[in-house]
């Protein structure tokens, strides 16, 4: 971490249906969707566990059991492993949950929305910032994963709560939460606003928030007062709004490639750019896809 404040609880909001990609997640959680060999949701635990977190929070619903699965022992298969000598899985198996870090899960019985799942993880935070990463986003952190830089930022800032943003095109605004503000310093903006989900016509700004989140304690209040939307849902960006009004909220446009995983033509490109570098398949798979671009698929 460079020089940053350690975010000891990371969120995870898990509990959306993942309709894009039916009927793959008819039974089973988007977040277990591997890019190349690993599951979303792992990518994420370990940006979290990068950035110094040891309280791992997932607020999950029906149909999620796996993944609370996917983050414990697996008895049978390590015993397996074990007897056939195949020790390298094994420490695979074993590493994915680093020692020294809790899993607490809690259910969101009710689809109310990202600022209601948060605030479902309350009874288990104490007064200290916590940082929330939603799994679709995968960030690719290149020299640092997304977090630790957002903790740096954080502890630069005097503590304040942190916004990971990218800039989109003017035409996608409607598809996140979107902030306006003034730029301090090279990548941070002051905030002085943040829409959900504006028109193109209506967004303040291009900067939209891409899954990644630093909160100060603060926001449980406000989320616990957040009236819900036309939807009947909390927005997490509602809060924030309210937030800005009592503390300082910086934007930070982290250094590293965002794929949305949450549909389905991004979920492809980080399968590609996984793909691509990973240690075994990279070499094969780069002079397969050269062949289909070659034969002008
Ligand atoms: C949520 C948030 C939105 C944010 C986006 C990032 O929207 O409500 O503010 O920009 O995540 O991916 P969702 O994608 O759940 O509709």
């Amino acid at each position: 971490m460079a020089g940053g404040a350690q975010i000891r609880t990371v969120v995870f909001p898990v509990a959306g249906l993942g309709t894009r990609f039916l009927p793959a997640t008819k039974a089973s959680p988007k977040e277990m969707l591997p890019v190349v060999d690993k599951p979303l949701i792992q990518y994420a635990v370990e940006e979290a566990v990068a950035a110094g977190a040891t309280n791992l929070v997932f607020i999950t619903g029906r149909t999620k059991r796996a993944i609370e699965d996917h983050f414990d022992t697996a008895y049978e298969l390590e015993h397996e492993l074990e007897e056939k000598g195949k020790h390298a899985l094994l420490e695979l198996v074993r590493a994915t949950v680093p020692k020294g870090v809790n899993c607490i899960y809690i259910r969101q019985g009710e689809p109310l929305g990202l600022g209601h799942a948060v605030h479902c993880a309350r009874p288990v935070i104490g007064r200290e910032p916590i940082g929330v990463i939603l799994a679709d986003d995968l960030i690719d952190g290149e020299r640092e994963p997304v977090l630790s830089q957002m903790a740096a930022v954080h502890g630069e800032s005097g503590g304040c709560s942190v916004l990971g943003v990218e800039r989109v095109p003017r035409d996608e605004t409607d598809r996140y939460g979107v902030v306006s503000g003034e730029p301090v310093a090279d990548g941070i903006t002051e905030v002085t606003g943040i829409v959900e989900k504006p028109a193109p016509e209506q967004a303040p700004s291009n900067l939209a928030v891409v899954g990644r989140y630093i909160l100060t304690p603060a926001i449980f209040d406000l989320l616990a007062e957040t009236a819900p939307d036309h939807r009947g849902e909390i927005q997490l960006t509602d809060a924030i709004a309210a937030l800005l009004q009592m503390e300082r909220v910086v934007a930070y446009e982290f250094n590293g490639v965002r794929y949305d995983c949450g549909n389905k033509l991004g979920y492809l490109q980080a399968t590609v750019a996984y793909g691509m570098r990973h240690p075994e398949l990279g070499e094969p798979f780069k002079a397969y896809l050269r062949g289909v671009a070659g034969a002008g698929h």
